[in-house]
């Protein structure tokens, strides 16, 4: 009888652990730590939903409990409506200290009826500048969104509802090459992080857009925060033609600005795994 229940028990559980993953489905009551902002910072249904507000003397943040060394995260958020201009939401994972790795989504808020800004960057080593913008293809300000990082020993793709909207790859190494310095995070565990606050000496049109104050409170809303980590660093993930059409149609409609194709700023030609 013990047998018997128990066989396919142990079967799931080793083909789950060959494959990938431990998908948590995180409570914000039992993961998270606000971090700063104190009361603005609100964990509502039971865990199951988080307000971040913003008023004059200040914004808020939270983090994850838990630090993932690889990982594929997801967060649905609900943009700051109405007029955001100014306001900046931030959801990205990073490590600690000078030499610190992040991998970033920023959101840009606009006046109302004026497209958001979709901001997203790659540090190594306390180093980014490797920026792509891009609006998008619906307002994120009427519900949520799925917003996700999936970050492997080899890529790091971002994806808004299952469309990947950017694959940053960790550059091959060239022949005869020593260097092993890579612009890639790839050793330094990270814990996620998420935060509204004031920007507006530049986020809505360079600065020029101020924070409309007699609108605040502002309030961005978060939930169903996933964290799937795995023991074979999902290696094997990679976009099938579908995926890369959608990302190419996202690339040809949406980005807005790239650094790989900013000869201004790399007069001597673009970092080494825009290739
Ligand atoms: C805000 O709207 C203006 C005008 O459409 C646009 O140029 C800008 O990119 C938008 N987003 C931000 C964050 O400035």
């Amino acid at each position: 009888m013990l047998m018997d229940m128990g066989t396919p028990l142990l079967f799931l559980l080793l083909l789950t652990s060959s494959r990938l993953l431990v998908t948590v489905s995180a409570n914000f009551n039992n993961d998270v730590d606000i971090t700063w902002g104190n009361e603005r910072a609100k964990i509502l249904d039971n865990g199951q939903q988080l307000q971040l507000t913003l008023d004059r003397t200040s914004g808020c943040g939270f983090q994850s409990k838990a630090e993932y060394l690889f990982a594929k995260i997801d967060m649905q958020i609900k943009l700051v409506p109405g007029n955001s201009a100014g306001t900046v939401t931030a959801y990205y994972l990073s490590s600690q200290g000078p030499k610190h790795d992040e991998i970033d989504f920023e959101f840009l808020g606009n006046l109302s009826g004026d497209p958001y800004i979709m901001h997203t960057n790659v540090f190594a080593q306390g180093l980014g500048n490797r920026e792509q913008q891009f609006y998008l293809w619906f307002d994120p300000t009427l519900d949520f969104h799925t917003y996700s990082v999936l970050w492997t020993s080899n890529q790091i793709i971002f994806s808004v509802d299952g469309t990947p909207v950017r694959v940053f790859k960790k550059r091959e190494k060239e022949l005869g090459e020593v260097d092993n310095n890579y612009h890639y995070p790839k050793s330094q565990a990270m814990r996620i992080y998420s935060s509204l606050w004031n920007a507006d000496d530049w986020a809505t049109r360079g600065g020029l857009v101020k924070t409309d104050w007699s609108k605040a409170p502002f309030v961005a809303s978060f939930r169903n925060f996933n964290a799937a980590i795995s023991s074979s660093n999902f290696a094997e993930e990679a976009l099938d033609s579908n995926q890369e059409q959608k990302l190419q149609w996202v690339r040809n409609n949406y980005m807005i600005y790239d650094y790989c194709a900013d000869t201004k700023r790399f007069p001597q030609g673009p970092p080494p795994e825009c290739k």
